[in-house]
């Protein structure tokens, strides 16, 4: 049994995929089910932890026993997060956040064009999430980032995953492969996790709730 590790530990968890709205009936969005930030979620749960999940737009439902944030965007998840990581031992951003939105939602559903067959739609970058949590962390408490890549080349993965942790700064970034028949709508999962130098500190398959543990028995 994973015992009570977390017993006293504040943990804030985010889960699932922001959507990031064009007009009152339409988003862009992403495939991400949440599965991954749930079973984190459960798996802190067992282990004695008092978890926030901060869930945007899950396929999964959350365990009732976690005090629940409901997002939509990123600009709300980052709201969100934000607040809860002020008073949380451990940060975990598993959700898979936008990196643009639309310039502007419009106030009103958006027209076709019935002259034209293409539409150009403009983005602004989201803030980085994850990188401005680690430049204002509590000392001692621990973040850790997810690096959902769609990189086939095992090799060139860990290098995205080590460029990626040197933009993002937090304590471990955990890799994973990604795809039209992996990682977010499976319930399985295969890590790597680095440390803040990139070192590989864990390596880790299996269904989400197995990976989850492999994850948290990082941090304890
Ligand atoms: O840059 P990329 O999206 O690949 O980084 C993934 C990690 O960064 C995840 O932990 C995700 O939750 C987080 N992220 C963020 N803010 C963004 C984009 C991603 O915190 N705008």
């Amino acid at each position: 049994g994973a015992g009570a590790a977390l017993a006293g530990k504040h943990v804030v968890i985010t889960a699932g995929g922001t959507r990031e709205p064009l007009d009152p009936v339409r988003f862009l969005g992403n495939r991400s089910s949440g599965k991954q930030g749930v079973a984190l979620a459960h798996a802190a749960l067992a282990r004695g932890a008092t978890v926030t999940l901060i869930a945007a737009n899950l396929e999964v439902a959350p365990p009732t026993e976690v005090e629940l944030r409901a997002v939509g965007s990123a600009l709300e998840l980052e709201v969100a997060v934000t607040a809860a990581a002020a008073v949380a031992d451990v940060v975990i951003m598993a959700a898979a956040v936008a990196d643009y939105r639309p310039v502007a939602a419009r106030a009103d559903k958006i027209k076709k064009d019935e002259t034209g067959g293409t539409m150009l739609l403009e983005l602004t970058r989201n803030p980085d999430i994850l990188a401005g949590l680690a430049r204002t962390k509590r000392s001692g408490q621990v973040l850790i980032g997810f690096a959902a890549e769609t990189e086939t080349d095992s090799v060139r993965l860990l290098e995205l995953g080590r460029e990626k942790m040197a933009r993002k700064g937090c304590d471990f970034l955990v890799v994973n492969r990604v795809g039209w028949a992996e990682g977010f709508a499976s319930d399985r999962n295969a890590i790597t996790v680095l440390d803040h130098g990139g070192d590989i500190v864990c390596e880790a398959s299996g269904s989400k709730l197995s990976v989850a543990g492999r994850i948290l028995d990082l941090i304890t």
